[in-house]
């Protein structure tokens, strides 16, 4: 394992006023968002809106790492040069979803099991040689009754583990995703306590596996109240949860944590990462973002109307909140 490598690239990552930018949406999900807003979804409409972003001037200072998908770091910019090239020659990092999906939990109705670990060895390799130097696995955990069972917990977070053990041993950065859901109408005291659950078993296996902290990253989610919850908390008491839970159930020797948005507004999100950046608390790691919705919903939106341009400059502005919210500015 080249820990130097590794570490380099996890600094990296989260440099100072930069963020990932999570455009790895699967092919049915990305399918998905562009029929819900009128286009109709084919490799080359993913293609066109996505090598559309990847154009704009200047997102390389808000931006350190762009996450794809299989299908489109295959693909080329319109001027024929692959995607991840054109990336890396921006000085951002290309990054690679390698999970194959959250499917059904045998025994466990209504939870799921991220799967991939299959042949990722393998795929790790081709990816680096690509260009790819960090990838992401995401875990998904429901909160509901009786839920997360502990058998949830144990086989994700193994699952996390071994992903990220084998990820290394290939040169990419894993960032380990353990996402507990918003919805549900759970309070903020329940997703606290299953996030504490789900990020202790996550490490504990990261330990017992012999993943190198210092050269992976963390993409949870934030201490929330479930989307249907009646009792929903304040921004202020959203940031002082979340940096709580983590400074209580996240190993210090980690460079950094890169919140996923969840389904949360553009401005919860970056307000959110804002108000923990601007704490007195001094916390270990740097908190960043790896934003895919709060920085491309709008920008989607735009895009499908035609306005290319004007989609660009949406997604830039977003990134630019996001990176003043790297150190309380914003
Ligand atoms: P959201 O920010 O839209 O949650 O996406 C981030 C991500 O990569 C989820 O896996």
């Amino acid at each position: 394992m080249d820990t130097k490598l590794l570490e380099m690239t996890a600094r990296d990552l989260v440099a100072a006023g930069k963020g990932i930018l999570a455009a790895d949406e699967s092919n049915g999900t990305m399918s998905n968002r562009l029929e819900a807003v009128g286009v109709s979804a084919s490799a080359d409409t993913r293609r066109a809106y996505r090598t559309n972003l990847f154009a704009t001037k200047g997102y390389e200072d808000a931006i350190s790492g762009v996450i794809l998908f299989d299908e489109t770091i295959r693909q080329k910019m319109p001027d024929g040069q692959p995607i991840p090239l054109a990336l890396s020659s921006k000085g951002v990092h290309p990054g690679i979803k390698v999970d194959t999906g959250a499917k059904e939990l045998a025994n466990h109705s209504g939870e799921k099991i991220t799967e991939g670990l299959d042949g990722l060895s393998d795929r790790c390799q081709e990816y680096f040689s690509m260009g790819a130097r960090f990838a992401k696995w995401r875990a998904v955990i429901t909160i509901g009754d009786n839920k997360p069972s502990d058998a949830c917990i144990s086989v994700n977070a193994h699952a996390l583990a071994r992903y990220a053990s084998i990820c290394q041993e290939q040169g990419l950065v894993p960032i380990i995703e353990p996402e507990v859901l918003m919805a549900g109408a759970h309070n903020a005291q329940t997703c606290y306590d299953v996030t504490a659950r789900i990020l202790e078993a996550t490490f504990e296996e990261c330990r017992i596996q012999g993943v190198h902290l210092p050269g992976a990253l963390l993409k949870p989610n934030m201490i929330i109240a479930g989307l249907s919850c009646p009792n929903q908390i304040t921004r202020e008491e959203v940031a002082k949860l979340t940096v709580d839970c983590l400074t209580k159930h996240v190993p210090h020797d980690l460079p950094g944590i890169v919140f996923l948005s969840g389904g949360q507004s553009d401005e919860d999100a970056t307000a959110h990462l804002n108000l923990m950046n601007a704490m007195d608390i001094v916390h270990p790691w740097e908190l960043s973002y790896s934003y895919g919705r709060a920085l491309l919903a709008n920008a989607l939106k735009t895009w499908a109307s035609g306005e290319h341009d004007e989609s660009q400059s949406v997604f830039l502005q977003r990134s630019r909140m996001n990176s003043l919210a790297r150190t309380g500015e914003w």
